[in-house]
């Protein structure tokens, strides 16, 4: 690979009133190029990351950056969605524009506005994103999909409530660390593991706290080439960036083994030239609690059935031999769909430059991030280092 994330920006995830997705996509790109110190009539191309899908009644997005400053005006823009990846598939396109040198800079800004419909509303939005003719009548938007693949994996392996209440107490504790999160409070492991009025199951063994929330958020990255990012004052380099699509009918697979994201790692493990405890933490996309417990196994850290180990062994807790989600990942950071991936590529920089602040690991060096579309259909992995 050879192009870096060279300035990055990050909207505070939560409800956002006041906010519109034009609102956040502007700041999010003014503030990233002043991040880059970059003037804005050096981007070549921009890349706008949003599902949308009935979230917000504007659907067009692609010149809304340009409102940045008035250089952008005429700069070839595009709207790239795909699913709930649709921030990584973003960056991939600048990825690839930059391959093939159509660009020196190129902005590329996540965004979701989600919060304007109610929790029921945002299902129906979210449940697009599935297989329609087959899965779109299941109950509970895509909290349904997610409580049907938990249900299947229990059965297999046996009841796992345990280790998903350890995920998710997990995540609130590093959430509450991260300023930039939608929920910055502590989770207990009660709270988490039983049932109660605040806490319900939500769909098959997920409770609340298994899911991720509705979320308003934006991000945005400035990528360019290696040998102009050595010149500039971040240079955070891809070592790999890899994408994996499967079926998207969840009846032509076998759902639990996650066979797309597990290819995508392997890959970009092996693009790398890496193995995964090489990485000094990763950013996954534990859009469900049973989510991030599959992609134990599907990045290789756990044989199959077997992820609950990295969780009750404490493998992948700040101070474990591969930390996940020290951002508090998109259960207690938020999910506002289009912008995840792009957040996810931020979080990770902001650990590699040493600017993460109260999130901070000891010197990482390098970073992998796992974002996912649908269920396990898009996947996309990226492997993060500093370029110097
Ligand atoms: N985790 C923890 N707490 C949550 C939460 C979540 N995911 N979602 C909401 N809450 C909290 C709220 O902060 C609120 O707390 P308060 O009473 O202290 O103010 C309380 O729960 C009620 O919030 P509300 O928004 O009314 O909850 P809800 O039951 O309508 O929605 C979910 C909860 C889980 C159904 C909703 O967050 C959801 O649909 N999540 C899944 C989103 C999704 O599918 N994303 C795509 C994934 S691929």
């Amino acid at each position: 690979m050879t192009a870096c994330i060279v300035g990055w920006a990050h909207s505070k995830f939560g409800k956002l009133d006041g906010e519109t997705s034009e609102s956040l996509v502007v700041k999010a790109a003014t503030d990233a190029m002043a991040h880059a110190g970059i003037e804005p009539r050096a981007v070549d191309v921009i890349y706008v990351g949003n599902m949308n899908g009935g979230f917000v009644k504007q659907e067009f997005h692609s010149s809304l950056p340009l409102q940045a400053h008035p250089d952008l005006r005429f700069k070839p823009s595009t709207r790239v969605e795909n699913a709930c990846a649709t921030g990584s598939a973003a960056i991939h396109m600048g990825l690839n524009t930059l391959a093939a040198k159509k660009a020196r800079f190129v902005l590329v800004v996540g965004v979701e506005k989600m919060t304007e419909l109610n929790s029921a509303q945002a299902g129906d939005v979210l449940i697009k994103a599935s297989y329609v003719a087959e899965e779109a009548n299941i109950d509970a938007g895509f909290a349904g999909i997610f409580g049907k693949i938990t249900s299947t994996y229990f059965q297999r392996y046996g009841d796992k409530s345990d280790a998903l209440a350890r995920i998710a107490v997990k995540a609130h504790r590093n959430g509450a660390k991260n300023p930039l999160a939608h929920f910055q409070k502590e989770f207990d492991y009660g709270f988490c593991r039983n049932p109660s009025d605040k806490n319900p199951f939500v769909a098959g063994p997920l409770k609340r706290t298994d899911c991720s929330p509705v979320t308003d958020g934006a991000a945005a990255v400035i990528l360019a080439d290696s040998d102009t990012a050595l010149g500039m004052k971040h240079a955070i380099a891809f070592r790999a960036a890899e994408h994996v699509n499967d079926f998207l009918p969840m009846s032509k697979r076998d759902i639990i083994q996650f066979d797309g994201p597990t290819l995508a790692w392997q890959r970009a493990l092996a693009s790398a030239r890496l193995d995964l405890l090489d990485l000094g933490f990763v950013e996954t996309h534990d859009c469900f609690t049973a989510a991030e417990l599959i992609e134990y196994e599907a990045m290789g850290l756990t044989a199959r059935g077997q992820g609950e180990r990295a969780i009750l062994e404490g493998w992948v807790e700040r101070d474990g031999k591969l930390p996940v989600n020290v951002s508090g990942g998109l259960k207690a950071k938020g999910h506002p769909v289009g912008a995840t991936g792009v957040s996810m590529h931020v979080m990770s920089a902001m650990q590699l430059s040493g600017t993460a602040g109260v999130m901070q690991l000891a010197n990482p060096k390098l970073a992998g991030v796992f974002n996912m579309g649908g269920a396990a259909v898009a996947n996309y992995v990226s492997i993060l280092e500093p370029l110097k």
